[in-house]
């Protein structure tokens, strides 16, 4: 199972729902409007593809029981999504532990800009967010991070990426963490992955 956090509109999951149809996409967006419609976009297709499902709500009430994700994508987080993968908030990481399979891989993809992005930083208390901060909070919680600067023409090409894309200094990077239990927490004077 896929699990793609803060959805959106639902585009990303319902493309690679009929792209990879022997996998199950779970949307997950609060968003009340974003949630209808992207679900009504789903079942119009011909046939309707059966594996993408649409959720409302928060990450902090993930519904349950889920079918085990594998894989987990936070694309572009803003407001409180924003705010719990950039501090790996610990009520997210037990959120993410309980429905991740043992081989689990999360990937955030953000494209903060400080400048323009001024007032909702201040707002989360995230003023001084950086990608290398936020991957340092999920080290110190003792997960694996590799972090990637993405060229424009990434694969992440959801309809917020699209829409900010032109924003002068903005740029989109990759922090993929490697989820619980599997991966060995970082040792004392171990070198950390990049
Ligand atoms: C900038 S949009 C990105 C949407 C989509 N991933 C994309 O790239 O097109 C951020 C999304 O995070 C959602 N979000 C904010 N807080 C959230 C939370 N607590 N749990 C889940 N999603 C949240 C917002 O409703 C919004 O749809």
């Amino acid at each position: 199972m896929h699990l793609d956090l803060g959805a959106g509109d639902g585009r990303y999951a319902a493309a690679l729902a009929k792209a990879d149809p022997a996998t199950l996409h779970v949307a997950v967006e609060p968003n009340h409007a974003s949630t209808v419609e992207a679900s009504r976009a789903a079942v119009r297709g011909s046939p309707a593809a059966p594996n993408p499902v649409f959720l409302l709500g928060s990450w902090s009430e993930l519904p349950g029981p889920l079918p085990e994700a594998s894989r987990i994508t936070v694309l572009f987080p803003w407001g409180s999504l924003l705010q719990a993968v950039a501090t790996a908030n610990p009520e997210l990481v037990d959120r993410l532990r309980a429905v991740a399979t043992p081989d689990a891989r999360l990937e955030i993809v953000t494209a903060i800009e400080p400048a323009t992005d001024r007032s909702e930083l201040r707002r989360l208390s995230l003023d001084g967010f950086t990608p290398e901060a936020m991957a340092t909070a999920w080290r110190e919680r003792g997960f694996a991070v590799e972090q990637t600067a993405l060229d424009p023409s990434h694969a992440y090409q959801t309809t917020w990426w699209r829409r900010i894309r032109r924003t002068p200094g903005r740029t989109a990077t990759l922090t993929q963490v490697t989820l619980p239990g599997q991966a060995p927490p970082v040792r004392r004077g171990q070198r950390r992955s990049r």
